[in-house]
């Protein structure tokens, strides 16, 4: 697919082609030169309007290790701070030869209009449109509960620290996740919730009632209010962050209560199955969704889902732009 604007435009064989991909570009990241020389000559642009850290810094390491020239646009400092449109800079992009363009924009919607604006010739791949998706994170979270949880050779969950096993190959199918905190203006779960169901898992979201959008009923998903009930039936959980600088405040409970009904903490933590594990996308709120004793304990995974960001970038790059898997590699032996 020329585009990646939304977890919904993978069919189940194209999310686990970018999956199975992904796990060929990690054994690339393990060898002493990490670099492929498969995208030399191309361009990637990434087009941030919105601040990031992990996205942005793993879609230029994962542009650089496929040998492509990597563009770095900040809207801050740029001459969007001018009143320049999303157009006229679009065309400068163009005009620079750009094939591939990661856009990062507060409006939901930016990253379609690119797409389908005709202003660009290249790619565009969505790191995260204002509260609609960031498809690029549900691949990666899909790829480290993949890992975790789909690498046992008799198919069930691998007991947590056990080698995971490369997971090459299967689905999500009857995988319990729980995804909890601030869905409303979450991205990250809607993408995940999309992206989770086409893999066969079954998503349960936990939130305050007024952290629930409205029309949640058609999310191929369950809602519940109470989070100690799901957390014992749980392979995954996944902690979103309270994202207070997109809320009414009226909307909120105090700090305090949000933590105590829907934090993460050792106590809760004790509650899951032996092998399920912790998510966070990043960035955190030590404290408020996720306590700092869970946050670093090893059943965490938010920095093992930041590297696996680097090797999902590179596979979604490589499979928009076309280029090619190192000759040593299984799935270019196997003719894919
Ligand atoms: N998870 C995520 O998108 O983090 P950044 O905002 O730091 O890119």
């Amino acid at each position: 697919k020329r585009h990646l604007i939304s977890a919904a435009d993978l069919t189940r064989d194209d999310a686990v082609l970018v999956l199975d991909t992904a796990e060929e570009m990690a054994r690339v990241a393990d060898r002493p030169i990490k670099k492929l020389p498969t995208l030399r000559g191309r361009t990637v642009v990434n087009l941030f309007y919105e601040d990031s850290t992990r996205t942005r810094i793993s879609f230029e390491a994962a542009a650089k290790r496929l040998s492509a020239d990597v563009i770095n646009f900040s809207a801050k400092g740029s001459s969007v701070s001018k009143g320049e449109s999303l157009k006229d800079t679009a065309l400068t992009l163009e005009a620079m030869g750009a094939d591939a363009v990661v856009i990062r924009h507060p409006s939901s919607g930016a990253p379609h209009r690119l797409a389908t604006s005709g202003w660009i010739k290249g790619s565009v791949v969505n790191a995260g449109d204002g509260t609609h998706e960031h498809p690029t994170q549900a691949l990666l979270d899909a790829f480290t509960v993949r890992r975790h949880l789909a690498g046992a050779a008799d198919g069930g969950p691998v007991p947590h620290g056990a080698p995971a096993g490369d997971g090459t190959g299967r689905d999500l199918a009857g995988r319990r996740i729980t995804i909890v905190g601030d869905v409303l203006h979450s991205r990250v779960a809607r993408s995940n919730v999309l992206l989770l169901n086409t893999l066969g898992a079954h998503v349960t979201l936990v939130a305050p009632p007024t952290l629930v959008p409205i029309g949640v009923e058609s999310w191929p998903c369950e809602v519940s209010y109470d989070l100690d009930a799901v957390l014992p039936g749980s392979d995954a959980v996944m902690m979103l962050r309270v994202q207070r600088e997109r809320m009414n405040a009226a909307f909120f409970p105090t700090e305090r209560e949000y933590a105590r009904r829907y934090g993460l903490d050792a106590a809760r933590m004790a509650a899951l199955p032996e092998h399920a594990i912790v998510m966070h996308p990043g960035p955190m709120n030590r404290g408020m969704e996720i306590t700092a004793e869970v946050a670093d304990s090893e059943r965490c995974t938010a920095v093992e889902q930041v590297a696996n960001g680097v090797s999902i970038r590179m596979a979604v790059l490589y499979l928009q732009l076309g280029g090619a898997l190192p000759a040593d590699s299984p799935a270019a032996a196997a003719g894919a």
